[in-house]
């Protein structure tokens, strides 16, 4: 199975931005630990991160077009990105929503995602960790999906 791990702005920055909200782990760390968490449970996973919505909306329209699972971190554009969440509505596959950090804990603006009602799921505040629960769901999918 397919998997893409699609990350919005700033994220590339993560262990150097704001390291009380978002945590210590570096972007090039998370990039390692989704693929081999995607080895472990035999996914086909590809990290990408951009800081230009055009770009995000070219992946998932790939993502769409190849019938693959999404994890998405949509960054600030969850909270306004109209554009993004039709994207998303295209998907053909599984999307789990990730935040880093419990946006319904932070400043109001957080607190609404755009995306979160064309998402199958959403996973909030559990650090990076929410990238490998995504993960683990897809395989499950994966798996029910395989024994019929
Ligand atoms: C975020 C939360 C967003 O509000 C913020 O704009 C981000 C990261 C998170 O992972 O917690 O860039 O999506």
């Amino acid at each position: 199975m397919r998997v893409y791990v699609l990350n919005g702005p700033n994220l590339g920055r993560l262990g150097i931005r704001q390291p009380e909200v978002y945590g210590a782990t570096s972007y090039a760390d998370l990039v390692a630990n989704c693929q081999a968490t995607g080895k472990e449970l035999g996914l086909d996973v590809e990290v990408r991160q951009t800081d230009a919505e055009a770009e995000l909306i070219g992946w998932l329209h790939q993502a769409a077009d190849e019938e693959a699972g999404v994890v998405l971190n949509p960054a600030a554009w969850s909270h306004y990105s109209y554009a993004v969440r039709d994207a998303c509505a295209m998907l053909r596959g599984p999307l789990v929503e990730v935040h880093i950090s419990n946006i319904h804990a932070r400043e109001e603006f957080r607190h609404h995602s755009v995306v979160s009602a064309v998402a199958t799921g959403v996973i909030c505040g559990l650090g990076v960790d929410g990238y490998r629960l995504a993960l683990l769901h897809l395989a499950g999918l994966r798996d029910r999906s395989a024994r019929g």
